[in-house]
């Protein structure tokens, strides 16, 4: 519920400032924070730049009441910084460079601000690949933490390689070359995160680089979007290194993530009129382009599993989608195609079988949440981890190889949903199920961690 009141003010609570660059996969679990920490009862600021590339409803200047606290949204804006409905800043790469270079006079005003007003900053949280965040928060003598939006498991690998710490093996080496690393199985190389053998000049390495720079040299708390029984040896291995505390899953449920969708979204009622556990659900986040080969070869997949689907496809791939995947869609009301939808509460639907998923770590999370099997189709980032993750460590899905490919496709969604493994994987995702239902629940691993944090913050 959007009110235009403001929240209500306290010098002695403590005032948290959310900052985040504006990429889906960021702001959506900063903003699952954000409600926690407010509904402890916080002073919560969200901070963002929202462009037109970002799914985001909550403006500057509005507040949001979500029944047990407010969240108050007091954007990035200024001359430097771009008008919201700029084209030039629909890529995220051009956000990020545009950030690092205008956006530190900004935050730096807006945290005075706060100060003028009476509410003075006691903590920014600042996600990872925001590390301009870091350096203004530790220049003001700001305490800060980072909320890193990946896997615990993808920090720690990050860790060890770029402080040396653990034999990684050379860019030459292969795919199956191994790698052992303290409180993670063995992995190959295939399964690293794919920024690790990036070349030196990707601007996503050097803004990862920056970020691991900061975890050592300024940031007070590490903040990790996953919970105790899903990383505990990764997290406890990390632990010396690292002030880290698990604070998640931050997967919104069937509360909407408020963060804007298309009006037009009905994908709920469609799902509520589908029979239980029969859907494929396709989505591959905010920001993966995939190819029209790869987008002619899945509509092709899915038509031959004879199984309803709902496919989010963003507006950017849709001239992909060949005509008659939609027409086949729209005719046989068995398919239905859709531009973005409320993803957390789509995954949490009952009619959902499975989950087609490029393995963001929030589709990872939100996945297993909500006790989905999923076919993994990572492409870049820490996909390629959450996906070995996903099929060989959690047990909740298979691997669909490289390039997409229609047998392939078909095969797989067969296998989690009605092959002769599809029993156990589904036992399999219910188990993660009820424990990120635990680690939700008083008492459990995110209540914990924003306790401890909220302490610490105090
Ligand atoms: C990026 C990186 O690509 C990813 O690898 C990293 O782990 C996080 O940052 P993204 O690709 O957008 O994220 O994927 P993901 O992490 O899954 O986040 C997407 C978010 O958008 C999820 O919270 C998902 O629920 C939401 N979403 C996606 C929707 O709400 N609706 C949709 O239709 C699609």
């Amino acid at each position: 519920k959007v009110q235009s009141q403001q929240a209500p003010m306290s010098s002695r609570v403590p005032h948290v400032l959310l900052v985040s660059a504006p990429l889906q996969g960021h702001v959506n679990p900063l903003l699952v924070l954000g409600r926690h920490l407010a509904s402890r009862g916080l002073l919560v600021t969200f901070s963002t730049a929202p462009h037109g590339g970002l799914k985001f409803g909550h403006g500057d200047g509005s507040t949001v009441d979500f029944g047990r606290g407010t969240i108050r949204f007091e954007h990035l804006k200024g001359g430097a910084l771009w008008a919201s409905d700029d084209p030039r800043y629909h890529d995220a790469m051009d956000v990020l460079r545009h950030l690092e270079e205008t956006a530190p006079p900004v935050l730096a005003e807006l945290i005075r601000g706060q100060s003028e007003a009476g509410r003075a900053v006691s903590c920014v949280v600042a996600n990872a690949f925001a590390p301009w965040a870091s350096r203004v928060a530790s220049g003001m003598g700001v305490p800060h933490a980072m909320l890193w939006t990946e896997s615990c498991a993808v920090l720690s690998l990050f860790y060890h390689y770029f402080h040396s710490l653990a034999d990684f093996p050379s860019r030459e080496a292969g795919p199956g070359a191994m790698v052992a690393v303290p409180g993670l199985p063995p992995l190959a190389a295939g399964d690293l995160p794919a920024l690790i053998h990036a070349p030196e000049e990707i601007m996503w390495r050097q803004v990862l680089i920056a970020d691991l720079r900061s975890l050592r040299e300024t940031v007070t708390w590490v903040l990790l979007n996953t919970f105790d029984e899903l990383e505990r040896p990764t997290i406890e291995a990390l632990r010396p290194h690292l002030p880290v505390i698990p604070v998640g899953p931050l997967c919104s449920g069937t509360e909407s993530h408020g963060s804007g969708g298309h009006d037009d979204d009905d994908s709920v009622a469609w799902l509520d009129a589908q029979p239980p556990r029969s859907v494929v659900f396709v989505a591959f986040g905010s920001l993966l382009q995939i190819s029209r080969d790869e987008m002619s070869e899945l509509a092709a997949g899915l038509a031959a599993t004879g199984r309803p689907f709902l496919l989010v496809v963003r507006d950017d791939n849709r001239e992909l989608l060949p005509d008659d995947c939609l027409a086949a869609a729209a005719g046989s009301n068995r398919g239905k195609v859709v531009a973005w939808c409320e993803q957390a509460r789509v995954l949490a639907h009952g009619a959902v079988g499975c989950f087609v998923t490029h393995c963001g770590w929030n589709s990872t999370v939100e996945a297993l949440a909500s006790g989905v099997p999923v076919v993994t189709y990572p492409a870049w980032a820490d996909q390629p981890t959450n996906a070995k993750f996903l099929a060989d460590v959690y047990g909740v899905g298979v691997r669909l190889p490289k390039p997409m490919a229609r047998d392939a496709l078909r095969r797989c969604i067969e296998e989690v949903m009605g092959g002769p493994e599809a029993v156990a994987v589904l036992a399999r995702s219910a188990k993660w199920k009820a424990e990120a239902s635990a680690a939700l629940s008083t008492g459990g691993s995110l209540d914990k961690g924003i306790q401890e944090f909220v302490a610490a913050i105090l």
